[in-house]
């Protein structure tokens, strides 16, 4: 098992297979002349492959594909399908935007559990968020995604004077459509311009406008989750800044170009894609794997460094 120094399980791995993304969100990519990886620099999936059975000696039940975008890295389905090959438990988080061209093909991958980023509910706000893109795709991958997907969750990043205003729009589309909506504290990564909202206050105030309860099922991220009264939905509160769930942090992170990551907000990286292409053994990988572990401090510190969260995966 992979127990870090503060007692906490590691049992869950956020893999980024690109650093790519069709689209350019300003949370994300404040900058927009962004390098991008080569090719030889992403990891190859064998490569993740031969990651992830030593993730899985170790314990690790839980792994989730993102990016960047994932669905724009050529031979994802045929990825996704040796995942199922090898039952594994795993989800995704997607822009949206190739959901709706793609849902067949993804659950005939194997794919079961899908997160859909939107940040905005009105066109022309979805536009200026996103550098261009169509909301109505995105929406269309949504009711897709219902289709062909057994959880379908909505991650919507909150922020000051740009979206804040539509708290109450996405809480009331959750209801209707009998989705799982997550609300994400923003996190001043890259952007040089906090839009910080504490959600803690938006969460009492939904509590009692709503009359939302707490959710049966909690989940085991570090989701604080509530439902109304026989209603499918599900209202989430992400909050890394208000209301920090460090301690219950259960997770290691694979960047795109294979580096192990103890913790977002971290700067310390471990190379695990030099250990791989050297000739590490099964072993070397699982040493790598304890020693980003034991790198994991007690709590995050955002303003350590500034993070491209787009070759990370959120
Ligand atoms: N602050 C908060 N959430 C973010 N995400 C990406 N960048 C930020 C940020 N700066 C979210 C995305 C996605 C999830 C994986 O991380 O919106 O839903």
């Amino acid at each position: 098992m992979l127990v870090d120094r503060f007692g906490r399980v590691i049992d869950y791995l956020r893999i980024s297979v690109t650093d790519h993304c069709n689209l350019n969100c300003i949370y994300c990519r404040p900058h927009s002349q962004i390098e991008h990886l080569s090719h030889a620099e992403i990891l190859r999936y064998e490569e993740i492959l031969e990651i992830i059975e030593a993730a899985r000696e170790l314990g690790i039940k839980k792994f989730r594909i993102t990016g960047g975008e994932p669905l724009v890295r050529r031979g994802l389905l045929g990825f996704l399908k040796k995942l199922k090959e090898i039952d594994l438990d795993f989800s995704l988080t997607t822009n949206g935007i190739l959901v709706s061209a793609m849902a067949s093909d993804l659950s005939r991958a194997g794919l079961k559990k899908i997160n859909i980023s939107l940040d905005s509910l009105r066109a022309d706000r979805f536009s200026r968020i996103t550098r261009g893109g169509e909301l109505s795709r995105v929406l269309e991958g949504i009711e897709k995604s219902q289709k062909f997907f057994s959880t379908v969750k909505i991650n919507t990043v909150v922020m000051a004077g740009i979206n804040d205003d539509e708290i109450d729009d996405f809480v009331a589309m959750a209801f209707n459509r009998g989705l799982q909506i997550r609300f994400i504290e923003f996190m001043d990564l890259c952007s040089g311009e906090d839009r910080f909202v504490s959600l803690k206050e938006v969460k009492k105030r939904l509590i009692a406008e709503w009359k939302l309860i707490p959710a049966a099922v909690q989940g085991s991220g570090p989701s604080d989750n509530y439902t109304n009264a026989g209603g499918k939905a599900v209202v989430g509160f992400i909050t890394p800044r208000s209301e920090p769930f460090c301690c219950r942090c259960n997770r290691l992170r694979l960047t795109a170009d294979g580096k192990l990551k103890a913790c977002l907000a971290s700067a310390q990286k471990l190379d695990i894609k030099a250990a791989l292409r050297n000739g590490a053994s099964r072993e070397g990988l699982k040493a790598l794997f304890q020693e980003a572990a034991q790198q994991k401090s007690q709590g995050h510190n955002f303003k350590f460094e500034r993070i491209a969260m787009s070759s990370i995966g959120g």
